[in-house]
């Protein structure tokens, strides 16, 4: 199996077990690290809307709580005819953990539909290294 194949294994069955009572919109995301680790994760909502978080946020707990920090890629799987590529909140936490080249696989149930670099989702980012600069210049 691929690596490809494997997130989309894990992205799905992630997905699988989402709790989406209130939007009924499950995602599922997968993380694979350079260690050959995948680490799953799938949406959480809550009857506080608000305090609902994103599959990709889950999966980037659990790659924290598995001991690691570098994102080598990552996918995110949703259903209906459109990308369900991240949302605004989670390019920015894909970010901290991500370089700008880090491939950002988008698939539906019927697989892999599209590969965009991180820095094409979210061009001109604010980081860490943006704070490390700022320091530096002092
Ligand atoms: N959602 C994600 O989990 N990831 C995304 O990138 C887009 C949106 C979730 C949040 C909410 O539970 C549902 O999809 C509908 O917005």
């Amino acid at each position: 199996m691929s690596l490809l194949d494997d997130l989309f294994q894990a992205s799905r069955v992630a997905q699988g077990r989402a709790y989406v009572p209130y939007s009924k919109f499950p995602v599922g995301a997968a993380i694979a690290t350079a260690s050959g680790a995948i680490y799953p994760g799938c949406n959480v909502e809550n009857a506080a809307y608000p305090v609902g978080t994103c599959a990709e946020a889950s999966a980037i707990s659990a790659m924290l709580g598995g001991g690691e920090r570098v994102i080598a890629a990552i996918m995110v799987v949703g259903d209906g005819p459109m990308l369900v590529t991240p949302c605004g909140g989670c390019r920015q936490r894909i970010r901290e953990f991500a370089a700008f080249d880090t491939p950002v696989h988008i698939a539906g149930p019927d697989g892999l539909r599209a590969t965009f670099r991180l820095d094409e989702l979210l061009p001109h980012s604010f980081g860490p290294d943006t704070l490390e600069r700022a320091g530096a210049s002092r």
